[in-house]
């Protein structure tokens, strides 16, 4: 599929940036910290007040499309899984995050964004996701590459794990899979250069993209924490799969993203480690 519409593209792009920097400017102002499933999960008027703007703007472009976004989804896995197979029933599906790194955005830590993909029939055709904090923008569409800021992006080079710089999450109110990351976190230490973990699964996403990382793993993510940036790093030549090697599609929790050529070590050492999440 090759996006025909150059409009899908100019309004995800308008959506993101004036949602960007309106949460941007509401920096430091959260009064009411909303909690989801626990402390751990946080939701604030700023998260809900994006999701409205971007809403609006989609449908004031195409009053016929679904939007799926985080803050219309009751907390949890089941909901979320009911959710996106609801939206899917559409054939076309915005999958919005108004803020992908609440927590960083609540503390005041610069590392958090607007993340909005459209799916057609399922399988992502646009990924744009805003870095206001940055000012970056990066941009996808299916078949035709990714852009930041009108440069073309691309993976980075490494070959091997042990010259991978990587990045990691860890999910919010799911302690089931602690065990998990912790087993992660021990077995690739040793054979990797070093590990991060940013807080926001889409920008982690959009820097492996832009070879700013090797690779990105979290398990426990929903479909809007991903979508855009599952496009994005394809379009730039990496590899999107779940943390057991199958190709990315909208259902997968469990995420590994990289530069490509260490993916098949990298999935392999999840394996090893056994921390390939608990429907991986
Ligand atoms: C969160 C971020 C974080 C990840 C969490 C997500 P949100 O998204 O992506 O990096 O570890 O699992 O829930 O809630 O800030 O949109």
């Amino acid at each position: 599929y090759v996006v025909t519409s150059k409009s899908y593209t100019a309004v995800a792009i308008n959506a993101a940036s004036k949602a960007g920097e309106w949460i941007k400017s509401k920096l430091g102002t959260v009064k009411q910290l909303g909690m989801k499933s626990g402390a751990q999960d946080l939701v604030t008027e700023v998260d809900k007040g994006a999701e409205q703007m971007i809403r609006k703007l989609i449908l004031t472009h195409f009053p016929d499309h679904h939007i799926l976004g985080e803050e219309g989804v009751e907390p949890g896995p089941q909901a979320s899984a009911d959710a996106l197979k609801e939206a899917l029933d559409e054939d076309y599906v915005w999958i919005v995050d108004p803020i992908d790194g609440t927590t960083n955005y609540v503390h005041g830590f610069p590392f958090y964004c607007v993340s909005i993909a459209l799916a057609y029939q399922g399988e992502v055709i646009v990924g744009v996701i805003y870095d206001p904090s940055r000012d970056e923008l990066f941009v996808a569409e299916k078949g035709k590459g990714c852009y930041v800021h009108g440069n073309r992006m691309e993976v980075s080079a490494e070959g091997r794990l042990s010259e991978s710089l990587i990045a990691t999450g860890f999910p919010v109110g799911i302690s089931s899979t602690l065990p998990m990351n912790m087993a992660g976190l021990q077995h690739l230490v040793p054979k990797v250069r070093n590990i991060r973990s940013g807080g926001s699964a889409a920008l982690h996403m959009a820097y492996v993209a832009a070879g700013r990382l090797s690779g990105f793993w979290e398990i426990g993510l929903n479909a809007w924490d991903l979508a855009a940036g599952a496009l994005i790093v394809q379009e730039s030549g990496g590899s999107v799969s779940d943390t057991l090697g199958r190709p990315y599609d909208l259902s997968v929790r469990n995420v590994v993203a990289s530069n490509r050529k260490i993916h098949s070590e990298f999935v392999e050492a999840l394996k090893e480690a056994n921390a390939t999440g608990l429907n991986g």
